[in-house]
């Protein structure tokens, strides 16, 4: 396959592939439709090469707060270049207002398709239904929306965060209970971006397991919004406090980094004296988890490109998507058998 140029236009910071030619044939259109000498139908101008699929897709990232941000953003735009579809990629910095304005951008450029990762849950009605009129379908990807009109988007792929909070808290009260551990078990939370459907879901499904384990508490609990500098300063401040805790559950990889690094300066052996449930499963967690620094990392699968661009495939050309698809997520714990065998993690 041949490697495509990234161009770039007054509103896109980002484009991989062909230059869209949709606006330019708009003009040239009108201009024939004057002199009479074509009728304008479609897309008919924009002229495929036998690799492209002809399919114009405008992606929203909301930016790289993350190691496993980073890679959905590579998977998604390697995944366009592999299926010949031209990706619009829009970096909204973690601000919802760049979406938004991405996405009327997306809607003015006429692209076939819009796909976005929803920085928070709400507030996506208005720009929604804009795409709605304009006859774009809207594929929602790694974290949730919510709405009252469920029209307004075809349909989710992304995780569990639910299953993920879930997981961390059956880990937690497994470990406990077959160690013998003391009780009661207090827990810090290192919670994702205040209003994220992965917060949210994470810590419902964390919740709803520890709902039937009364000797398990949350003592301490704050959003470091998925950053590993706000793990280390909230956990710095946690253990400044005089807080005492005997397990940390973190939203993702890149807090409980940060974490760790405060509690190591602090003299605290993490996965010895605290035990530390984290979600991504990033390399470096992976490598923590190895280590004993670590005691259990759920994975949530940031490789949803190929997926995605079959999907876009899919509503371009007028078919009907699943509402809701959620990815194949494992979960790696302390003594697991290969787990010094694991193929690299890619992020
Ligand atoms: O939405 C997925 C979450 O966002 C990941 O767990 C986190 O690392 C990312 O930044």
């Amino acid at each position: 396959m041949k490697a495509k140029k990234h161009k770039t236009i007054p509103w896109s910071r980002e484009i991989t592939g062909r230059i869209p030619l949709r606006i330019f044939g708009t003009f040239l259109c009108a201009a024939a439709l004057f002199a009479g000498l074509v009728s304008c139908g479609g897309r008919s101008e924009a002229k495929s090469s036998d690799e492209d699929s002809g399919i114009i897709l405008g992606f929203s990232q909301i930016g790289a707060e993350s190691a496993w941000r980073n890679c959905n953003s590579r998977s998604v735009q390697e995944a366009a270049h592999d299926a010949g579809v031209q990706l619009l990629f829009e970096n909204a910095e973690q601000k919802q207002e760049n979406q938004i304005k991405a996405i009327r951008s997306f809607i003015a450029y006429r692209v076939d398709v819009i796909a976005f990762v929803p920085i928070v849950a709400d507030g996506w009605d208005n720009v929604l239904r804009e795409a709605k009129t304009a006859g774009i379908p809207v594929l929602v990807t790694d974290r949730k929306i919510v709405t009252e009109d469920p029209t307004l988007y075809a349909g989710f792929i992304g995780t569990n965060s639910e299953e993920e909070g879930r997981n961390a808290g059956r880990f937690l009260v497994n470990k406990f209970a077959d160690e013998g551990m003391k009780k009661p078990v207090r827990i810090v939370e290192l919670y994702g971006t205040e209003g994220s459907s992965p917060a949210m879901g994470r810590a419902r499904g964390f919740r709803e397991i520890l709902a039937d384990h009364p000797e398990f508490s949350i003592v301490y609990s704050e959003s470091g919004d998925f950053l590993h500098s706000r793990g280390y300063e909230i956990m710095r401040s946690v253990l400044d406090s005089g807080i005492a805790f005997d397990a940390v559950f973190a939203h993702n990889d890149g807090m409980v980094l940060g974490a760790l690094e405060a509690m190591k300066e602090s003299g605290i052996a993490p996965g010895k004296d605290v035990a530390i449930v984290t979600i991504d499963a990033e390399q470096a967690a992976i490598d923590a988890l190895r280590a004993g620094e670590v005691n259990c990392v759920i994975e949530c699968n940031p490789k949803t490109g190929p997926a995605i661009m079959d999907l876009a495939k899919r509503l371009a050309a007028g078919e009907k998507i699943p509402r809701l698809m959620h990815v194949e997520e494992r979960v790696f714990s302390e003594g697991d058998v290969g787990l010094d065998e694991l193929a690299p993690r890619g992020y």
